[in-house]
């Protein structure tokens, strides 16, 4: 072998390697920065040498020419279906037929989610991938390998030979081995390849599914590979040179260790109760997936027994996929409404044909706002598909239009506030119109009351929507400073109100006087400032006098056309995550004399009387300059309390990791921060990580670690 080719397949192995550590472990062990000069460096080789361009190249991944179409693929052994089951019932009849079958009294079964993409089957001869294909109808599929390749986590070669293989000839790897499992689009690849083709004007898909669909055939293999696929393998096809073992968890152990990447969410469980309680779980988990599953499928553990049962029709009897009730359904737009929301925005809803869907009877869906309803294109009459995921609010996705009636029309913005009749304006720039009238506005009222009252704002508990309803009906309350005049008699007085509970809420307003200043800026509901921007402005300007000079002075700089727009709202920006628009927000808010009236009320002593203690000094302290940032369940102590405990500290907590993270408080179940972390290389620590650093001070436990 010349020099040139050991190390081109130096590098290809080297290349993989991370590939592999980076795509599939999702741990990488090298900067990216040497990944892209080891792939450069093999780049430059096969320029140089075009006979060392192997298909298994990792340079190849980039996708290779355009086709004209793809190739029919027969399969060897035909790519089965599954039989579904929909009730607890259904389930326990296909575990009967499953013990009845084998003559056993209780049955282990292999337990995986069932994901939402397009099966795909993987061939390799000699541990080289050889073939692609789709499944087509299941005995002949398109052959779709120019395009598996780009994926990145499909090993283009099979790592680590692995113990199953002993019979498989001197190299130890499986003469012909054909690898099955589902591509599928993750969430939030499918959300960032929307929102690029709707910023190019093109046309969105629906959902992650037809995503990967569309991307997995596309004729020019360059498109697919920009696409952000993933793969799970679940199932080994056809094999020649390889003994399979006993049961399917080694099967699947055993792709893992070739370098597939294989659920984590798998497991083995006994009977059909074993089967019930990890479908309750997986249900409950799945709106938290990266990914989308449609159920979980449930698979005979024992090989042999796989056998003896075979498959009626196209389906293999020792297995079957539980659903889940669809989350996705079609209904009709009847008509569409506009509800005020606290601040004044019209938001747009669809009024639907009643349809079945996530579990729940649903005629009523958001369409988000104006534009999303100009994007979408959503027309009464239309016939729409509807949307609702666990607890989250049915939304619209989109339309079906060749279902679309002559008589479909438009939604009609209305001129005027459908609530108090006041004019309704929609700015440049705005995705949404708003009704003009503030405060003066009952339905923006209300919404401002429950937020100001909520628990994250000034808690004032007992006063609920209904209550709140009550009091803006009967004239009693106009504004937040109303509920300050509120007597108990006044309440008592209401529909489902005893003296006591009167007195119970009239206590609860006394004690929301005492407040902290970022609680009352977030109370005050300005567009886009959450519980984290608030609290980001109180600690930066630490009085509201000081905030409201710099909103008014940064307000001159918006219509300024001698200042660029970068330099815009100076002050306000200096605070993290402030950007233009929440900026433009605050500078309005503040700029609006009745905002300001209202302010000054609540502050009255006389009237509101809110008051909060005086910003205290930084706090010097082991953990000064520090910012941590904290995820998942930590053992006996809440969020806030740990943020409180590391603030007393002179830390910062932030809320998002970065590369100016020091340390990750990470407790039970973290997720994608935990994952960010270690990719950034953010030291990790638990509760009794940062008591240790409390007690030290990072710089000594740095030394230590020396
Ligand atoms: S096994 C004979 N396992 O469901 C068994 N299929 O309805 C063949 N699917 O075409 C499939 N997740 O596209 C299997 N963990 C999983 C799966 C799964 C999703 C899909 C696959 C298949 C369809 C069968």
């Amino acid at each position: 072998m010349s020099a040139a080719a050991k190390r081109a397949a130096e590098l290809r192995r080297q290349l993989e390697e991370h590939n592999y550590r980076y795509y599939v472990l999702d741990a990488p062990t090298i900067p990216d920065a040497e990944y892209d000069r080891l792939f450069r460096e093999l780049q430059e080789l096969e320029a140089q040498h075009p006979e060392l361009r192997l298909p298994d190249s990792p340079t190849q991944r980039v996708g290779g020419a355009p086709l004209k179409e793809f190739a029919p693929v027969i399969h060897r052994l035909p790519m089965q279906s599954l039989n579904n089951c929909f009730s607890e019932e259904e389930l326990q009849d296909f575990d009967r037929r499953v013990r009845e079958g084998l003559g056993l009294e209780r049955v282990e079964y292999v337990a995986e989610p069932k994901l939402d993409g397009l099966a795909v089957s993987l061939t390799y001869e000699n541990g080289v991938l050889a073939q692609g294909a789709t499944r087509g109808d299941g005995e002949t599929g398109e052959d779709i390998t120019a395009n598996l390749r780009t994926i990145r986590v499909v090993p283009l070669s099979l790592r680590d030979p692995g113990p199953g293989t002993r019979d498989s000839g001197k190299s130890g790897v499986p003469k012909v081995i054909e690898v099955r499992g589902e591509v599928y689009l993750p969430r939030a690849g499918f959300e960032k390849m929307n929102k690029e083709a709707a910023a190019r004007g093109e046309k969105v898909f629906v959902n992650p599914r037809n995503a990967a669909a569309g991307s997995l055939r596309q004729l020019d293999p360059k498109m697919t590979a920009q696409r952000p696929l993933a793969l799970y393998a679940y199932q080994v096809g056809f094999h020649q040179g390889w003994t399979p073992p006993k049961t399917h968890a080694e099967t699947l152990a055993q792709l893992r260790a070739w370098g597939f990447p294989v659920s984590d969410l798998i497991e083995v469980v006994e009977g059909y109760e074993g089967c019930l309680d990890y479908y309750r779980r997986m249900e409950e988990r799945r709106a938290k997936l990266g990914f989308d599953i449609d159920g979980v499928v449930y698979k005979l553990n024992d090989l042999a027994g796989r056998d003896e049962l075979g498959s009626v029709s196209r389906a293999p009897r020792w297995a079957i996929a539980h659903k889940f009730p669809a989350e996705e359904a079609l209904t009709v737009v009847e008509n569409i409404e506009f509800q005020i929301s606290r601040t004044g925005a019209l938001n747009p809803v669809a009024r639907l044909k009643p349809v079945f869907v996530g579990g729940a009877n649903v005629s009523n869906a958001t369409l988000h706002n104006l534009d999303e309803i100009e994007r979408k294109d959503v027309r009464i009459g239309d016939t729409v598909i509807v949307r609702r995921a666990g607890d989250v609010i049915p939304e619209v996705k989109g339309v079906v239009l060749e279902q679309r009636p002559p008589h479909a029309r438009h939604a009609k913005v209305p001129t005027h506030c459908p609530v108090c009749g006041a004019e309704v304006e929609r700015a440049e720039g705005d995705v949404n119109a708003r009704c003009t009238n503030g405060l003066s506005c009952p339905a923006q009222l209300h919404g401002a009351l429950q937020h100001f009252v909520s628990r994250r704002a000034m808690d004032i508990e007992g006063l609920g929507e209904k209550l709140l309803a009550q009091l803006i009906e009967r004239g009693l309350v106009h504004s937040p400073v109303d509920i300050y005049k509120l007597g108990a008699e006044q309440l008592a007085g209401l529909d489902r109100m005893g003296e006591k509970s009167a007195e119970n809420v009239i206590a609860a307003i006394e004690h929301s006087r005492d407040s902290r200043f970022e609680r009352f800026l977030y109370a005050l509901g300005i567009p886009d400032v959450g519980e984290t921007t608030a609290r980001d402005l109180a600690r930066h300007f630490g009085t509201l006098d000081a905030l409201e000079v710099a909103a008014l002075g940064d307000l001159a700089t918006e219509s300024d056309e001698s200042v660029k727009p970068k330099d815009r709202y100076p002050q306000l920006r200096k605070v993290p995550d402030v950007g233009p628009v929440v900026a433009s927000h605050i500078c309005h808010f503040f700029n609006e004399p009745r905002n300001r009236d209202t302010i000054a009320a609540l502050l009255d002593p006389r009237q509101g009387g809110i008051r909060w203690p005086a910003p205290r000094a930084a706090v010097q302290g082991a953990l000064s300059g520090k910012t941590l940032v904290i995820t998942g369940t930590l053992a006996g102590m809440s969020r806030d309390e740990a943020a409180a405990l590391i603030e007393s500290h002179g830390g910062k907590v932030s809320g998002s990791v970065s590369a100016k993270t020091d340390y990750l408080l990470a407790g039970e179940a973290a997720g994608s921060k935990l994952a960010k972390a270690e990719k950034l290389g953010v030291a990790v620590i638990d509760l009794d990580g940062l008591r240790a650093l409390m007690k030290v001070g990072p710089q000594m436990d740095a030394n230590k670690r020396k």
